[in-house]
């Protein structure tokens, strides 16, 4: 089978490495990819992930079997639908079926009209009405804006004050609606599961670090680390997340005449009284790919392929009963402004420790050199018998790596492991 891969990421490589697996696998190749994908996959540069026609044109000349679509704006924007009519399959829902990310209030109105637990909400098209609002709710409260905005559009208010300042930021930088949440308190996890149409599968639980600094403190990120499985996320609780909230989704994206193919992945709180949606996203979280792909024991290719065909009920999926830990090494000054460029040694030395796994997120090759080319530039990841041993691995192996503009955080797993 041949497959191309989309994306540049560490989750893109945690997939290449476990796609080139792959008994089935023919020619692949990666869109644009990076070094550590380019060990497996052949690159393919200069190809925008916008240009979706041209991407269709070079799929059809390359006798294309899967297309992988690695993150999200690609889904939002359709490409999926694109290939679907030149009869190319892809992993990936379709943009109406990606709404479920692109669109914070089609997800509420969702839940809302299917009894999905989720915070409750109100949205208002004016700043006045949602001022009103958030002075007669009170804090703490909730305010995002709707739309793609790269985890930037979430305001946790502690204060009447600082929602009303939110609520004026989002019309301010030109956002038509505005969506006010009832706060939440609990322990948030991550939960992956396949899709296809009404048939739910999981596919792994993760929690993540956001903040950028030891002791969940500092500025938002991307992610600076994760691992899995979420211990707080028990058998029970799972199970009954699937039952509450992600067949409901998926049997009211069928009614909706948009079912949803792929992988869905929902972050959920962990309230007093059950799991609660926060948010889903329609495509692998990163970091949290990197520690889902190294404890699956079956060959991912097939069960890509299976939910890209509509078959995922036939797909054998099975894991490692093992954790997985991922420490992100990113560029000093990350998530803010931050230098690219520098030197990296040492990989091969951390890859030689037992269970690690080092997948470049943001680095570049110049001649024999690799230097950092991104924020989040590498994830030290490594599998044990315990989350201690996972994590105890992955820090050893990032102690190996000598990367003097780089940082990462020396608490990955905290929570899991107090
Ligand atoms: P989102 O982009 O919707 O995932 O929100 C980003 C982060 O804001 C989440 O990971 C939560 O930590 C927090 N958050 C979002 N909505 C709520 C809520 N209703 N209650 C409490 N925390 C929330
Ligand atoms: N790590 C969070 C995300 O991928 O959205």
């Amino acid at each position: 089978m041949n497959v191309l891969l989309l994306g540049s990421g560490g989750r893109e490589h945690a997939l290449a490495w476990k796609l080139a697996q792959s008994p089935a696998m023919g020619q692949f190749y990666a869109m644009p990819g990076n070094p550590g994908i380019a060990e497996v996959a052949e690159p393919v540069e200069g190809v925008p992930l916008s240009a979706h026609q041209t991407i269709v044109s070079w799929c059809r000349e390359h006798a294309i079997d899967l297309v992988v679509v690695g993150p999200e704006a690609p889904l939002v924007a359709g490409l999926v639908d694109q290939l679907a009519e030149a009869g190319i399959a892809a992993f990936g829902p379709t943009a109406a079926a990606a709404r479920l990310e692109g669109s914070k209030l089609f997800t509420k109105e969702l839940c809302r009209e299917n009894g999905i637990p989720t915070a409750a909400f109100a949205r208002f098209s004016d700043a006045e009405s949602a001022a009103a609002y958030v002075r007669s709710t009170g804090a703490p409260i909730v305010v995002k804006a709707d739309g793609l905005m790269a985890g930037k559009g979430v305001v946790v208010a502690l204060n009447v004050g600082e929602a009303i300042e939110a609520v004026e930021q989002v019309f301010a930088s030109g956002g038509q609606e505005v969506l006010i949440e009832e706060f939440m308190e609990g322990e948030e996890a991550s939960l992956f599961c396949l899709v296809d149409g009404e048939t739910v599968v999981p596919f792994g639980s993760a929690q993540d670090h956001k903040r950028a600094f030891d002791g969940d403190l500092g500025p938002n990120t991307g992610g600076m680390g994760a691992y899995s499985p979420a211990p707080v996320l028990t058998p029970e609780l799972e199970e009954r997340a699937i039952r509450e909230i992600l067949v409901p989704t998926a049997r009211a994206m069928v009614a909706l005449g948009a079912p949803y193919r792929g992988v869905l992945y929902a972050g959920l709180m962990l309230t007093a009284s059950g799991p609660k949606l926060v948010e889903y996203n329609c495509r692998f979280g990163d970091p949290e790919c990197q520690v889902l792909m190294p404890r699956l024991a079956s060959d991912l290719l097939p069960i890509l392929d299976a939910v890209a065909r509509g078959n995922l009920a036939q797909a054998e999926v099975a894991w490692s009963p093992v954790s997985a830990l991922t420490v992100v090494y990113a560029s000093r000054g990350y998530p803010g402004a931050h230098q690219t460029g520098s030197d990296i040694t040492g990989l091969d030395t951390a890859g030689a420790v037992d269970g690690v796994l080092v997948y470049h997120a943001g680095t570049k090759k110049i001649g024999a050199r690799l230097v950092s080319n991104g924020g989040r530039v590498l994830n030290v990841t490594a599998v044990g018998a315990t989350l201690q041993e996972a994590r105890d691995r992955a820090y050893e192996g990032a102690g190996l790596i000598r990367w003097p503009e780089g940082f990462y955080r020396q608490d990955i797993g905290w929570r899991a492991l107090r």
